[in-house]
This record gives structure tokens, C-alpha cells and sequence, in this order.
């Protein structure tokens, strides 16, 4: 079964950044990249409304760490300690030792290098100290972004879905990465 220690949150870092908890006063950055247009443009999910709904989201992801459901970090620059973005573990697949991947970086600091840092580490943590046999991302298609960074990390194109998932009255496209672990 997929190791998942919720007993302790694992800090993580990188040159720039620490991988630390949500906590609740993150709520208007969280609100902000969940409804900015730019940020959400392919995640084919409604923006958040309020600070409120924020507060509710890391409340549920933070109980979603606890049962061991899911992990989330906050993104969090080394030298001003500002909240940047997020990734996340969502969705594991324990019996079968898959978990998928989710990652959003604040559009004032995009292509700085910043996710491809936090990559790093998160995907080596997934291996690594989860023992996952499989790492996974759902793409819509459109998102070159997305698709470019997993790419750089040699995850590659499984499965394409046509018309598998209805927003906003239309039936999108939907592509799924993956990144199986290296064997020694
Ligand atoms: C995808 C995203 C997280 C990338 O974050 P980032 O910090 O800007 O990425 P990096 O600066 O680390 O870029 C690393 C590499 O990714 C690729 N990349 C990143 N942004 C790109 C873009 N707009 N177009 C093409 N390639 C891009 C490049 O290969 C880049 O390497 P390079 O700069 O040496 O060419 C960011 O664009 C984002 O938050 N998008 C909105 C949320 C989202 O769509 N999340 C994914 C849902 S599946």
C-alpha cells in the first residue's frame, strides 16, 4: 500500500522556497488563484467566490491530510515569505500506489523557474517517501504550460479523452500524464 504519514506534515524546500501547511490566514491568496482568470483558465472548474469558501477549501484539504486523503503545500518564496502557489497530491490511489498531481503558481511569477523547483522535490517525495509506483496529471488540452513542465520531467501522454468532461454546458477534452518509477 502507498506510504502516507499524516502523523507529521512533511516540510519540504528547495533553493528558493519552503513547502509548508495552508493555514487559514492563507485564505485571500488561495481565493485570488482560484479566481483569477488566469490561473483557472484550464483547470475547467468555477472560480471561488468568496474568503469564506477559501477558509472552507483549506479547512477540507487540511482534514483531507489528516485522513490521509490527500497533501497539499503552500508555496512559499524563502525570501519575502510570500504565499506564490500551490501543489498538491489529491486523490490517491493507495491499493494501486498512483496519486495525482496539481500545481498552480500566482501569474506574477510565472516562468521564474519557481515550479519547476518545486517539481523537483514534490515528484522525488512521491517516490521517494510515498513509494508511489505511478505519478499522474490531468490536462486539458490547451494548458501548453502544464504540458511543457511535465514533459521537462519526462512524464508522458497515457490517455486522451474526447468530450469526457462537461463545463460550463460544453463537453472539453481532457489528456492524462503520467511518470511510472525508474527501476535501479
Ligand atoms: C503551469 C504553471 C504551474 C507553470 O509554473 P511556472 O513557475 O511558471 O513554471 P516554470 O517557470 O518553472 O517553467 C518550467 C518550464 O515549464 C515550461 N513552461 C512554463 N510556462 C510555460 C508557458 N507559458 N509556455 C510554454 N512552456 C512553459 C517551460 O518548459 C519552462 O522551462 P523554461 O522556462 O526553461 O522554458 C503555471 O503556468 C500556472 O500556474 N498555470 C495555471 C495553473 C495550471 O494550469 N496548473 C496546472 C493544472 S494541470
Amino acid at each position: 500500500m502507498l506510504q502516507f504519514d499524516s502523523s507529521e506534515f512533511p516540510m519540504l524546500e528547495t533553493p528558493r522556497i519552503t513547502l509548508r501547511p495552508l493555514t487559514i490566514e492563507d485564505a485571500d491568496t488561495v481565493l485570488f488563484l482560484r479566481s483569477d482568470v488566469r490561473t483557472i483558465q484550464y483547470l475547467d472548474r468555477d472560480p471561488m467566490r468568496s474568503v469564506l469558501e477559501a477558509r472552507e477549501h483549506i479547512a477540507f484539504l487540511n482534514a483531507g491530510f489528516l485522513n490521509s486523503d490527500c497533501i497539499i503545500w503552500e508555496i512559499e518564496l524563502k525570501t519575502s515569505g510570500e504565499l506564490i502557489g500551490t501543489i498538491a497530491y489529491h486523490r490517491l490511489d493507495k491499493p494501486h500506489y498512483r496519486a495525482e498531481l496539481g500545481y498552480m503558481i500566482h501569474p506574477d511569477h510565472w516562468r521564474k523557474g519557481y515550479m519547476q523547483e518545486v517539481l523537483e522535490v514534490v515528484i522525488d517525495y512521491g517516490f521517494q517517501v510515498m513509494h508511489c509506483h505511478t505519478l499522474e496529471a490531468q490536462v486539458n488540452p490547451h494548458n501548453v504550460a502544464s504540458i511543457k513542465i511535465l514533459q521537462k520531467f519526462n512524464f508522458v501522454k497515457e490517455a486522451y479523452f474526447k468530450e469526457n468532461y462537461l463545463f460550463n454546458g460544453q463537453f472539453l477534452d481532457s489528456a492524462v500524464y503520467t511518470l511510472h518509477v525508474t527501476k535501479a
